[in-house]
């Protein structure tokens, strides 16, 4: 079958993997590849085995692998027969040299962009999916264009704004798809060619069009207005439970106000999730950089009210259990950094394992998706942890549980048989709000919710 247009992604992580497989869905007409570095990964694409946990990916991919949806690890292949490349390798915070804990680390970017200069016999789409710092597609058309001018290439900015655990739904019927381009008349034939690729299933009111700095800097703006929210409720949860408000209640009275709306207001244990922090200090450094030191100070705010709430809710758990946490055996119910993925990337999980083991707990965890994520980001505490897949085996014998991850499963769980099995007073800290505390306080559990008064015996 000829297909009618050839479409490539570069990196088939979280962001590349559900991007590229609902292109193929919706576009049977377009032949869509995703390659990677990682033969491992394209390996469990290719299998009934999918590398992320996401829920309806699993439908998608098997309507079209095979057809017109393809994962391989050749990259050079890949460019060579593509007429529009999107870019979306991982760009991690710097961990080394200048801007080290705070910028983008564009190194895999970079190569990436070289590789397509190098690569490409014809002229190409070149599309920025990963979230990057606000005029990286200047420095992306400098590489492409250097010592080459047999080839043109037209680079566009098209973040993702697809959440885990909702990425299928998130990409089929998106708030809206940004798409940013300069304003030549190539160029916006370029813009045109992508506008029609979503145009097969999104309405052509969503799809809207911005300069290229606008849309690089609207994906920056996005997460970090979001993760602002979180950390604006989580800073007045702590004044709830000094003060014996209800932080739920709080937040539905000031939801109600359309001007703030309901959304994003759920007090919690923290953000997580590679994307919230990583892009805020991204937004710093750049602030930085261009000398707004006070807009720097303001961001940075949200992420140390982010640390701020995690290290809290530890305290709050030694404080509660009479100051000594070391030889108790404490249970996270959850390690990932949300309900419906496997990820724990930046989980608040990680940190709060890390804290009670320094207490010297003795930790239990239990996620039903993400457990060998947590084994790998704790295998440095050794013997000290343990994994169980079943809530109830690790609840055993516990002093105290903790609710890291807001699963659905955990609300349904029998506490009368959890509370018999563990040791006594028996706790509960509900990092997200998710049980039905008034009940478990019945149970004999003491209760430590976020943001409300704890339910205790004593
Ligand atoms: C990544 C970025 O982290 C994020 O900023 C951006 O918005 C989208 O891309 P994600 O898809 O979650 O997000 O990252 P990850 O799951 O790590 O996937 C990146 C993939 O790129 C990996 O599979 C990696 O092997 C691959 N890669 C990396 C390449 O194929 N080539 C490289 O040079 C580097
Ligand atoms: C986020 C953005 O939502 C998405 O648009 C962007 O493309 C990538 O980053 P993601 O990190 O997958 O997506 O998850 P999100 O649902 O935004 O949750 C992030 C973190 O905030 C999670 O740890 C979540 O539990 C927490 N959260 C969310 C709260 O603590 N309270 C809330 O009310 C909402």
């Amino acid at each position: 079958m000829k297909f009618e247009k050839n479409i490539l992604c570069i990196g088939a992580g979280y962001v590349g993997g559900p991007t590229m497989a609902m292109i193929a869905y919706k576009c049977p007409r377009y032949k869509v590849t995703a390659v990677d570095i990682n033969p491992e990964r394209i390996g469990q694409w290719n299998s009934d085995n999918l590398p992320i946990f996401e829920p309806g990916l699993d439908k998608v991919v098997r309507a079209c692998r095979g057809k017109n949806l393809f994962f391989s690890t050749e990259i050079e292949r890949g460019i060579q027969e593509a007429e529009i490349i999107f870019v979306s390798v991982n760009t991690p915070t710097k961990t080394f040299g200048s801007g080290a804990g705070m910028a983008a680390d564009l190194q895999y970017w970079e190569k990436t962009a070289r590789q397509i200069r190098d690569c490409a016999h014809s002229r190409k789409i070149v599309v920025e999916k990963s979230t990057l710092p606000v005029k990286t597609s200047l420095a992306m058309e400098r590489i492409l264009t250097d010592a080459n001018d047999r080839i043109h290439f037209d680079v566009l900015s098209n973040p993702e704004f697809l959440a885990e655990g909702t990425a299928i739904q998130d990409l089929e019927t998106p708030d809206r798809v940004l798409i940013g381009s300069h304003e030549t008349e190539r160029a916006l034939e370029a813009r045109e060619a992508l506008v029609q690729i979503y145009a097969n299933w999104v309405p052509r009111e969503k799809i809207i069009t911005t300069n290229l700095w606008s849309s690089e800097l609207s994906k920056l703006a996005a997460n970090a207005f979001l993760a602002q929210r979180i950390s604006s409720i989580n800073s007045i949860s702590a004044l709830c439970e000094k003060t014996d408000a209800d932080i739920a209640e709080v937040a539905k009275a000031i939801g109600m106000d359309s001007r703030i709306g309901e959304k994003f207001l759920r007090a919690s244990v923290g953000f997580g999730g590679s994307c919230f922090k990583k892009d805020i200090l991204n937004l710093v450094y750049l602030c930085r950089y261009y000398g707004l030191n006070e807009v720097a100070e303001f961001w940075e705010g949200v992420v140390r009210i982010n640390d701020y709430q995690k290290s809290r809710f530890v305290l709050n758990m030694l404080n509660a259990m009479f100051n000594t946490l070391a030889g108790k055996r404490i249970c996270l119910f959850g390690f990932a950094f949300k309900a419906n993925t496997g990820d724990t990337r930046e989980s608040p999980g990680i940190f709060i394992a890390r804290e009670l083991a320094e207490e010297r707990a003795e930790l239990v965890i239990t996620d039903p998706e993400a457990l060998e994520n947590a084994r790998v980001d704790l295998e440095d505490l050794g013997k000290d942890v343990s994994y169980l897949v079943d809530p109830y085996e690790a609840a055993e014998k516990s002093h105290a549980i903790a609710v890291i991850t807001e699963w659905e499963l955990y609300r349904a769980l029998d506490y009368d048989r959890i509370y018999r099995s563990m040791t006594k007073p028996a706790f509960i800290f509900d990092g997200r709000n998710i049980l039905d505390h008034r009940k478990l306080f019945e149970i004999g559990f003491n209760v430590f919710p976020i943001g409300k008064t704890p339910l205790t015996h004593f």
